[in-house]
């Protein structure tokens, strides 16, 4: 069961039905992951070599990039911009850069801008991935983290997805089971064995207690999600309104669990992240972090718990950058 026990696989697709309305093979199209870290990185692996170009957001979550690097393979960046909601502008990539193209990276909700992403912009993705043979890999990592009634749609709700796209999920933001480490990669049957095979050969499987815990986290009630989110919802607002009261206006994001906030004049992402850090002991993690398009940026994050955040908020607000 080095890909997961068939109960854990039911239990995923039994999920992909009655969260997403997407009925899945567990035999074939979902595999089990020690995180969905390791699995982007071995996807990748299995999927691409020299020569071939990857498809990596930028700002982004860095792995995408480091195991294509790692592969041999050279990287596109797709810049995710404000004036375009956070979205990679699909129709400015290069017809020859799409030529050489095997793999596209998307991740929504988004990590680190906190953005989303709808159905026309993933059938827009879909499309592009289809047309030249890509194989779209969608990461839904914070598909369970929304706020204010928000819920983050599958890629594999669309018709033929399955035909070029895999969607990895994660019981880590999920189901606030990050030390577990588990994950799922669902869809493309050929994109899964693949992922299998190279697997096969690095890892032996998952350890049972993590199994069972998966499994039950899965298939019980899931309302305590609601109360949850409700949770980061109230420190996401409080930090915005703390931010605000330092003259920075940062965009609510309606899912993740980032906030993504331009620096104040006069600061680059380092050296407000480093001003921030040093003067009053509160971590931002610098936009450039996840890639060059960070610059000008920080990220947030809403999963310290309440009482540090109220304390971050003051220590903030009585700060006098010097
Ligand atoms: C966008 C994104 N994808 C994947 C992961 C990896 O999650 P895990 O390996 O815990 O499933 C993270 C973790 O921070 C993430 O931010």
């Amino acid at each position: 069961f080095g890909y997961g026990t068939p109960s854990l696989l039911a239990a995923v697709a039994d999920y992909y039905k009655a969260r997403f309305e997407v009925a899945l093979d567990p035999k074939r199209e979902i595999t089990a992951l020690l995180g969905s870290k390791e699995g982007i990185f071995h996807l990748t692996q299995a999927l691409i070599q020299e020569g071939d170009v990857a498809l990596v957001p930028d700002p982004g979550y860095p792995v995408y990039r480091v195991a294509a690097e790692w592969a041999g393979a050279d990287v596109h960046p797709l810049p995710l911009r404000r004036e375009k909601e956070f979205l990679p502008d699909l129709d400015s990539i290069p017809h020859e850069v799409l030529r050489r193209s095997r793999i596209m990276w998307l991740n929504y909700p988004n990590n680190p801008t906190g953005a989303v992403a709808g159905r026309d912009f993933y059938e827009r993705a879909l499309d592009l991935a289809r047309r030249n043979n890509i194989i779209l890999c969608h990461d839904a990592a914070y598909g369970d983290v929304a706020y204010d009634g928000y819920r983050p749609m599958s890629i594999l709700a669309l018709d033929g997805a399955r035909g070029c796209a895999v969607e990895f999920s994660s019981v880590s933001k999920t189901y606030n089971m990050a030390g577990w480490r588990l994950g799922f990669v669902s869809g493309n049957a050929d994109a899964v064995s693949a992922v299998r095979k190279v697997k096969g050969n690095i890892d032996s499987g998952i350890f049972p207690a993590v199994t069972a815990a998966g499994e039950a986290a899965l298939r019980g009630d899931q309302a305590w999600l609601a109360a949850r989110n409700a949770i980061y919802a109230r420190r996401r607002d409080w930090i915005l309104a703390g931010l605000a009261g330092i003259g920075i206006r940062a965009d609510s994001p309606k899912a993740s669990l980032y906030i993504w906030a331009p620096v104040p004049d006069g600061f680059t992402a380092e050296s407000f992240a480093d001003s921030l850090l040093e003067q009053t002991g509160v971590c931002f993690s610098p936009g450039t972090f996840f890639g060059g398009e960070g610059q000008g940026y920080v990220r947030i994050s809403v999963a310290t718990p309440d009482d540090r955040v109220r304390e971050a908020i003051q220590r903030i607000r009585r700060w006098k950058p010097s």
